[in-house]
């Protein structure tokens, strides 16, 4: 199942916010900004984005403040992915079925151009037009889920443990931390924006059970689908030995696993009375997902 035919609308209003955003910068032609364009606007399935969406139309928080959201968490992640492709990380050359940032630039403008993304998402978050308060709610959020204990935490993890034999639990670790986190990240700042608690405990749990089985079908992409279907080398995990669920499991065992999350997902929605169409279809997604 392909996200565009699924998610056509929500994808086009946050390509558009995206290419806003860099419309604004008066920087026009700079080689960074270049970069910068290159990588966000290149037609990701907005996983993140989308979760963003669906969260706040389950909470009743306006899309003009989603957009905020939304628009970062991308941003972040879009820096994520250049560096995650460097050289000196996962050193691939294909990304979204294109050359990886640092081929079509070269290394350097590729670091730069994540640090500026970074910099860039909580500008825009700062911006988002909400009460002061939760808008720093949402900015510590994000920037522990980017931080030590989230995204780039869990990269270190994930390339120390290459070449490795890891357990159960420390894999979980790594794939919480590394993409979880930012997942978690986009249904926590859109319940900092609202004052219903139990709907926040529960919503956080459905998010990292999502980012979970985000990681293990991504992992077991890795293995089962072609380069080109995924836009990305497939068999990327396994020429680096990276420590991944099929590695640990089995492809089998790994397809079980991101079943069983995906499953606990719908129990959290279910049991919180947040099941909504676009939550679920975005659940169901993930596992049906072919890039
Ligand atoms: C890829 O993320 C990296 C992971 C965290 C698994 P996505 O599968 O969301 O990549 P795009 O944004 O659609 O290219
Ligand atoms: C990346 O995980 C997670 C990030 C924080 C970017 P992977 O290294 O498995 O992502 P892909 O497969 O290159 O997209
Ligand atoms: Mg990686
Ligand atoms: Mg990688
Ligand atoms: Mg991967």
């Amino acid at each position: 199942m392909k996200a565009n035919e699924l998610f056509a609308t929500e994808q086009k209003r946050i390509n558009q916010f995206l290419q806003n955003q860099l419309d604004q910068l008066s920087d026009t032609d700079s080689t960074l900004k270049k970069a910068v364009a290159y990588s966000l606007l290149s037609g990701g399935k907005r996983v993140r984005p989308l979760l963003v969406y669906a969260t706040a139309q389950a909470c009743d928080v306006p899309e003009a403040q989603a957009d905020h959201l939304a628009c970062a968490i991308e941003m972040i992640h879009a820096y994520s992915l250049i560096h995650d492709d460097l050289p000196c990380m996962d050193d691939d050359d294909l990304r979204r079925g294109r050359p990886t940032c640092h081929i079509a630039f070269d290394e350097a403008t590729a670091i730069l151009a994540g640090d500026a993304l970074q910099a860039m998402a909580f500008e825009v978050l700062a911006a988002t037009p909400a009460p002061a308060v939760h808008v720093v709610n949402m900015i510590q959020i994000m920037a522990k889920a980017c931080g030590l204990m989230g995204m780039a935490g869990g990269q270190s993890l994930d390339l120390e443990a290459e070449n490795q034999a890891v357990t159960l639990p420390h894999l979980q670790t790594i794939h919480r931390a590394k993409t979880g986190a930012l997942l978690t990240a986009c249904v926590d700042m859109v319940t900092a924006l609202v004052a219903d608690v139990d709907a926040s405990e529960a919503l956080h749990q459905f998010a990292q059970h999502f980012g979970m089985a985000f990681q293990i079908v991504d992992d077991v992409l890795d293995v089962t689908a072609n380069t080109e279907t995924l836009g990305k080398p497939a068999g990327s995990d396994q020429g680096l030995n990276k420590s991944t669920y099929p590695k640990l499991m089995g492809l089998d065992g790994a397809q079980n696993a991101a079943k069983a999350h995906i499953d606990a997902c719908m129990a959290l929605l279910k049991e919180s009375g947040l099941e909504t169409e676009a939550l679920e279809r975005l659940t169901q997604f993930t596992l049906m997902r072919v890039n």
